[in-house]
Formats: structure tokens, C-alpha cells, sequence
């Protein structure tokens, strides 16, 4: 299958593009590099020794990007780009609603203009709110919380409208629990730019010196250790996730919504001590203050996506600590070694 990667370039993008390429599907990126370098397609040219058509456009730009689907024309799109910091979004809503929001729009034009109705978008566990029905599955009922969590709720909503529509699309709402971890060749990884807003890479920076300590936000949630829980899952599995679903969407119409988590919760505590453990050094933190808009637990049921998709989540926290860890020695600068 031709797949056109929104946002390839990119953190999990990246790794999906290599996945796709080892599949044997020919890949298409397209990124403004608003939050990426074009080094992490190299790289992941390096591991799969293929070369990926990239070009680097904004969804913003309509016009071009409607070119763009008549010149490639592809079967399939996977929809990465968007902008991503809960806090940044509060701040510059709007930025975030045309950038999210009015660029999926133009992206589902130019998907019309060439008759390409299989899509597989970049969803979120946001899209739950502050929902304390645990394990959160694709029936709790969805709320947003902030600007950015509401862009993945007003899409998921387009999208479904648009199924209703003109029932030849095939959509799959990928909603992502907590992705972490690095491809094993410790080539490509996550590249937060300026201070890191997760928990991971900010363990991770702690580890390496870069930072002095974590800080814990809150232990006096009413979880097992008082920090907050969430459903790590590797970036590589969520990789397979996409493949997964592109491969029923090639056979099924309709819209459909999928959970990718591993179903397991672990605390900010057990992330900082598998860290410290994995890489041999101290990981300093201190307990802070709660971080506003955080939910005490989050993670999945994710017996759908298993369902219907044949798919699981295969790594645990080991390797997905092993792998960060790799790539943050190996690439302590990020994509500008
Ligand atoms: P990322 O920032 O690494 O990747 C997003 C890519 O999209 C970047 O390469 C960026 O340059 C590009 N981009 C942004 N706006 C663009 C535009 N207007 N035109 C073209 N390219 C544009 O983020 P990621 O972690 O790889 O996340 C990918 C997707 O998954 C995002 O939509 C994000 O909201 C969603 N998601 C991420 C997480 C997470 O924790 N990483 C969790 C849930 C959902
Ligand atoms: N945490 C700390 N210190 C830090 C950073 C985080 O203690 O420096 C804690 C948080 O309070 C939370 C846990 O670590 O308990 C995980 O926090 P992250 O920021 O890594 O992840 P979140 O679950 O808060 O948010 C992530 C994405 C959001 C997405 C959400 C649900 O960043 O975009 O998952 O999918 F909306």
C-alpha cells in the first residue's frame, strides 16, 4: 500500500514510518519539522537501508497539499501531525484549533480530491477527560479537559460525522495511552525540545545529568504509592498498532475507535526506581505540588484493539526503559549530534 505519514517526522511518526517500510508498504512523509528535524528520517533510512519520499509542507497550506494527493495519490493516510503540550494549548488555544483542527480539514480535502478514504488518526487517552472509570474503555463517554484535548474530540466527532456522510470511508481513531521507549537501535527516540513536559524523558534527562531532579507531581493521590499512574506503552508497539489497524481498514468501512494501551497502570515512583535501576544511576526527585488538570489514575482496557485488530501490546517496562535509556546515551543532544 502507498501511505502518505502526516507528521512522520516526528516522535512516534518516525517509528511508524520505519514499521511500514519493513512491511514492504511504500511511504510518503509529509512535516513542517515544527517539532522535528528531517535527521530522524535519515536515520530511520539508516536502519531500514530504504529512502522515504518526504516533503516538508504545513497542512495549513491548503493548496499545495491538494497538489501534493494529485502528484502521489495514495491509498492510505496515517495522521501524526498536530501540536501536542496540554499547557501550551491552554496558553495559545487558538494556534492549537486552526493548527489541529482546521489542518485536519484541509488534509480530509485533499484526501476527497483523490478519492483516498482510509484514514488512521492520532487520537488520544485525553479525549476521556478526567473520567474515573477505570480501566477506560471505547464506551466511557468522552470529555476534554483543555484546548488540546478538545482538538482530538472535535476531530474524532468530524471524522465520525464524516463516516455517517459517505459510508466509503474507512477511519480508525487510535487513541494513544502513554507512549514511550525508543526503536532498540538506539537511532531514533522521542526529542522533546527545551524542557520536557512528560515524565519520561524528564527521568530520563535526570539520569544523564542534564537536569538536577524529578519533580513528583503529588503524593497524595489515592493511588498505591500516592503518585500518579498512567498505561506506559512502547513507542513500537503503538507503531504496531497503526499497522494493525491500517490492515483492517483495508478490508472494513466505517469509523472505528481503538484504545492502545498495555491495560497496566504504574506509578511515577516505579517509572523514577525501574530508571534508576536500568541505568545504573541515582535518580534525585522531590515531591511537589499536584499539577493542575492531572488525573490521580489512566489506563486502558484495551481488549478491542486485541478484538478486532489481532493487536497487543508485547513490551513492558524493562525494555521500555532499556531502549529510552539507549537512546538518550547514545544521543545526548537529541537529532543534533
Ligand atoms: P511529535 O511532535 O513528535 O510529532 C508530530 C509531528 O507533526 C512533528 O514532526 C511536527 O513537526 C509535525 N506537525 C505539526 N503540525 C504540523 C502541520 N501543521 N503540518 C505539518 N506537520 C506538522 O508528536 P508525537 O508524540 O509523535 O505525536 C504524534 C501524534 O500523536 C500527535 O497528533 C499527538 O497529539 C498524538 N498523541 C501523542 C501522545 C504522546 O504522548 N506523544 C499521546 C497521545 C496522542
Ligand atoms: N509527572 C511528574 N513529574 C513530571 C512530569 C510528569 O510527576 O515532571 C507525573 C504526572 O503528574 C503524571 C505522570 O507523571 O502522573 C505522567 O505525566 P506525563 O506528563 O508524562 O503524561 P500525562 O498522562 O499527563 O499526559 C500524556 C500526554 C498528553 C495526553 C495524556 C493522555 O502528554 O498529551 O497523556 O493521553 F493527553
Amino acid at each position: 500500500m502507498h501511505v502518505l505519514v502526516t507528521g512522520g517526522a516526528g516522535y512516534i511518526g518516525s517509528h511508524t514510518v520505519l514499521l511500514l517500510l519493513e512491511e514492504g508498504h511504500t511511504v510518503s512523509v509529509l512535516d513542517n519539522f515544527s517539532n522535528s528535524s528531517p535527521e530522524s528520517i535519515r536515520r530511520v533510512e539508516k536502519i531500514s537501508g530504504q529512502s522515504v519520499a518526504t516533503y516538508k509542507l504545513d497542512l495549513l497550506d491548503r493548496e499545495r497539499l491538494i497538489d501534493l494527493f494529485g502528484q502521489l495519490r495514495p491509498d492510505a493516510v496515517i495522521h501524526f501531525a498536530g501540536l501536542k503540550a496540554v499547557g501550551e494549548s491552554v496558553a495559545e488555544p487558538l494556534r492549537y484549533y486552526r493548527n489541529n483542527v482546521a489542518g485536519t480539514l484541509n488534509l480530509l480535502d485533499g484526501m476527497m480530491s483523490t478519492n483516498c478514504k482510509k484514514l488512521v488518526f492520532s487520537s488520544s487517552a485525553t479525549v476521556y477527560g478526567d473520567s474515573n472509570k477505570l480501566p477506560l474503555s471505547e464506551t466511557t463517554e468522552r470529555s476534554a479537559t483543555n484546548p488540546y484535548g478538545r482538538t482530538k474530540l472535535h476531530i474524532e466527532e468530524m471524522l465520525e460525522e464524516l463516516g455517517i456522510s459517505d459510508p466509503d470511508w474507512s477511519i480508525a481513531n487510535l487513541r494513544y495511552f502513554n507512549p514511550v521507549g525508543a526503536h532498540e537501535s538506539g537511532l531514533i527516540g522521542e526529542d522533546p525540545q527545551g524542557i520536557p513536559n512528560n515524565l519520561m524523558p524528564y527521568v530520563a534527562q535526570v539520569a544523564i545529568g542534564k537536569r538536577e531532579q524529578v519533580n513528583v507531581f503529588g503524593a497524595d493521590y489515592a493511588t498505591s504509592d500516592g503518585t500518579g499512574v498512567r498505561d506506559y506503552i512502547h513507542v513500537l508497539d503503538l507503531a504496531a498498532g497503526h499497522l494493525a489497524a491500517l490492515e483492517y481498514l483495508s478490508i472494513q468501512r466505517g469509523v472505528n475507535a481503538w484504545n492502545l494501551g498495555t491495560g497496566h497502570g504504574t506509578s511515577v515512583l516505579e517509572v523514577i526506581e525501574a530508571f534508576s535501576r536500568v541505568s545504573g544511576q541515582e535518580v534525585a526527585y522531590q515531591v511537589v505540588e499536584r499539577r493542575p488538570g492531572d488525573v490521580a489514575e489512566c489506563y486502558a482496557n484495551p481488549e478491542k484493539a486485541m478484538l478486532d485488530l489481532g493487536w497487543k501490546a508485547e513490551r513492558g517496562l524493562e525494555q521500555m526503559v532499556e531502549d529510552m535509556w539507549r537512546w538518550q546515551v547514545k544521543n545526548p543532544d537529541g537529532f543534533l549530534n
